[in-house]
């Protein structure tokens, strides 16, 4: 659907963990040809990095964060797709699967809110969209990796729907949970993401909003497919 009059944009997509936002995302892009970056896969690929050098008390989750910081010129983080996949690359190997564990969820907030880690990745997140054509889904992707994007959207739900959401994924790939640990899990990691001091999870001022609470994918997917062309015939 894209041709050489189309204008190539900047789509930022955040919202609330396991919201939804990377599915649609990668739809989105997918359908317009764009790149789609899971900028959330690059924090879990610095936490398992951190938990697999034991930088991370796993009593009470807290980071070595000097440490961690010091480590950062050893973490090259890329993307393999392969067809409709798209993998993790943490120094080379895939970690897709590792980064989605229970262990990397519980500890990848705190992580997360080490300032040095963002702006490493925020570095890396502006370099991979410096040509546009790319969709990113995040939590300040158009707070602050890309202020500047044609479009934005904030995707929210409630915590007992993500919860949900989630649990289902985790029965689908056979790892055993209850929804009791997830919901835990979602509601606070909701709080460090709200609570950081840095460019903590908030909505942008020219963000679209959407609740997909009582959306189907499908629904979700056609309304955001809708906002980009709208979008696109604006500019
Ligand atoms: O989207 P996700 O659940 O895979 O993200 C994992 C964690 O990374 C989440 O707890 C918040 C953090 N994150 C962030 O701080 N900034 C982003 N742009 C993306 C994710």
């Amino acid at each position: 659907m894209t041709n050489s009059q189309t204008p190539q944009i900047t789509i930022a997509i955040d919202g609330y963990s396991s919201s939804g936002k990377s599915t649609m995302a990668r739809q989105l892009a997918k359908t317009i040809g764009y790149r789609y970056i899971d900028s959330g896969a690059m924090y879990r690929a610095v936490t398992l990095y951190a938990l697999r050098h034991d930088m991370i008390n796993r009593a009470d989750n807290s980071v070595n964060a000097p440490l961690l910081v010091a480590s950062l010129p050893e973490i090259a983080i890329d993307f393999k797709v392969d067809g409709d996949n798209q993998s993790t690359l943490l120094n080379g190997e895939n970690v897709e699967t590792e980064i989605r564990s229970i262990a990397v969820s519980q500890c990848v907030s705190p992580v997360a809110a080490i300032p040095q880690v963002r702006h490493a990745l925020v570095a890396m997140q502006q370099k991979m969209g410096e040509s546009k054509g790319i969709v990113m889904d995040g939590r300040d992707i158009g707070t602050t990796v890309f202020p500047k994007a044609e479009m934005k959207v904030f995707v929210r739900a409630s915590a007992q729907t993500r919860a949900q959401r989630r649990l289902n994924e985790m029965i689908e790939k056979g790892i055993a949970t209850t929804f009791e640990e997830i919901l835990a899990n979602v509601v606070s990691r909701d709080h460090i993401d709200e609570t950081r001091d840095e460019s903590p999870l908030r909505c942008a001022d020219d963000a679209i909003v959407l609740d997909n609470s009582v959306m189907s994918v499908e629904e979700q997917n056609n309304w955001l497919l809708d906002l980009y062309k709208k979008v696109v015939a604006s500019l």
